[in-house]
């Protein structure tokens, strides 16, 4: 049968993630893996699931098997509220954090409306950015593209926020790039990662958040806070969130994918209680509740102080894991690459000289025994061929040092045959 008429208009710009291709076809754990950016499993509270599961049962009786709230259990959003000191009429448990990110696309942005991220993306973002048919640009782009500050009005039904028209549709936007479009919708959010980047590690600086937030304000924009990776800190000092420089215009996304399990698959979302309203709505149609034993489970956990334990240990453990790869870098790696040094989160970003291509250099790696993400697939234009991200956490430990050994020599070999 031919299914492609049946299919919605959405469906074309649905993008594929290259790294979930990549756990489809290879079977990591067999070889040096550098590519998901997958937890260690050793932080895993695994001996505590059987008497948290325990407290839960008996505390809550079946109601951990009963369908919830929408908005989540009230005892999760409760211990959340408290950690991070909001009311917690402004806490939504969602299910898991990209949830949240596809939620907030999916309430605020119609195709051809504009967010503003940076480049390179987190992918799964921009996964959900392209499913709304949402174009994506750079702030520097778009007010480049705006011509200024933005906050005139232009003639076109679509830019409620605009110059002239002949200034923001005209030929200044083709002369951009391939993949900005000759015209723009309204920008409607930022969404940024202000804590260990993913894809490249970067932590913005306390100026930097003060500039988006001005920036945001003076578009007047939502911002989304995508801060998967914040309580993973393993040097310098912590810097505010977004959401406390701007409280009355942050959606903050938390998850508990890396500080608990990600197989439990859950998230908040902290931020005004209006916006949150349209989100408890939108939540009902994509799966009424979030999952209510594993909301139990989390609530005790960080509820009883555990949390707090396990990941005194789990930093620890990560900051080593940074270390260690880093030294290796240092030992292996050929003269013109260089690598960032997180302050946290999970990966490190790698620029190789400007003539080598990871994408290409990707099947003979694989083969070879190693895997990595290609940076180019971060960027939304496929640019940056010659950079990679490297995930640390996820490999084991004995591994870490044939698998860098491995990755150095393949470089070495395309220099020289270059
Ligand atoms: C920046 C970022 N946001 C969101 C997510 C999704 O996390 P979750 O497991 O909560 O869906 C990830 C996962 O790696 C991520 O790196």
């Amino acid at each position: 049968m031919y299914f492609n008429k049946f299919f919605s208009a959405d469906v074309p710009s649905f993008l594929r993630s290259p790294v979930r291709e990549i756990f489809r076809k290879v079977d990591l754990s067999a070889i040096c893996s550098f590519a998901g950016g997958y937890p260690a499993a050793t932080t895993f509270p695994l001996s505590q699931i059987p008497s948290l599961s325990s407290t839960v049962l008996e505390k809550y009786g079946t109601k951990p098997l009963q369908y919830g709230a929408t908005q989540g259990v009230p005892e999760l959003r409760e211990v959340i509220a408290g950690r991070y000191g909001v009311p917690v009429s402004q806490v939504q448990i969602t299910t898991s954090s990209q949830q949240g990110i596809d939620i907030c696309t999916r309430i605020l942005a119609d195709p051809g409306d504009v967010i503003l991220a940076d480049n390179p993306v987190y992918l799964g973002a921009l996964q959900s950015f392209r499913a709304y048919r949402a174009d994506v640009m750079t702030i520097a782009e778009y007010l480049r593209m705006e011509g200024g500050t933005g906050s005139e009005i232009c003639g076109h039904p679509r830019h409620n926020k605009r110059k002239e028209p002949a200034a923001c549709c005209g030929s200044e936007a083709e002369a951009i790039s391939g993949s900005v479009p000759a015209s723009i919708g309204p920008a409607k959010f930022i969404y940024v990662i202000p804590d260990f980047n993913n894809p490249s590690g970067r932590t913005m600086s306390l100026q930097e958040r003060e500039e988006l937030v001005r920036v945001a304000r003076e578009l007047d924009v939502l911002i989304v806070e995508d801060s998967p990776y914040r309580e993973l800190r393993y040097s310098g000092k912590p810097l505010p969130t977004i959401r406390s420089m701007a409280p009355e215009r942050t959606l903050h996304l938390g998850s508990f994918s890396k500080i608990f399990a990600p197989g439990f698959r859950l998230g908040w979302i902290i931020g005004p209680e209006e916006l949150l309203e349209q989100i408890y709505v939108c939540k009902q149609c994509l799966d009424l509740c979030p999952p209510v034993f594993d909301q139990y489970l989390a609530a005790e956990f960080m509820g009883s102080g555990a949390l707090d334990e396990n990941l005194t240990h789990t930093i620890a453990e990560y900051r080593q894991r940074r270390d260690d790869m880093v030294n290796l870098l240092q030992k292996y790696m050929p003269e013109g690459v260089s690598w960032t040094y997180p302050e946290g989160g999970l990966f490190l970003w790698l620029t190789l000289p400007e003539q080598i291509d990871t994408v290409a250099l990707y099947d003979r790696a694989l083969s070879a025994g190693v895997a990595y993400v290609a940076g180019s697939f971060f960027y939304t234009d496929g640019s940056h061929r010659n950079t990679m991200r490297l995930n640390f956490s996820f490999i084991d430990k004995a591994k870490m040092e044939p698998g860098i050994r491995l990755l150095a020599q393949l470089i070495r070999g395309t220099q020289l045959s270059d």
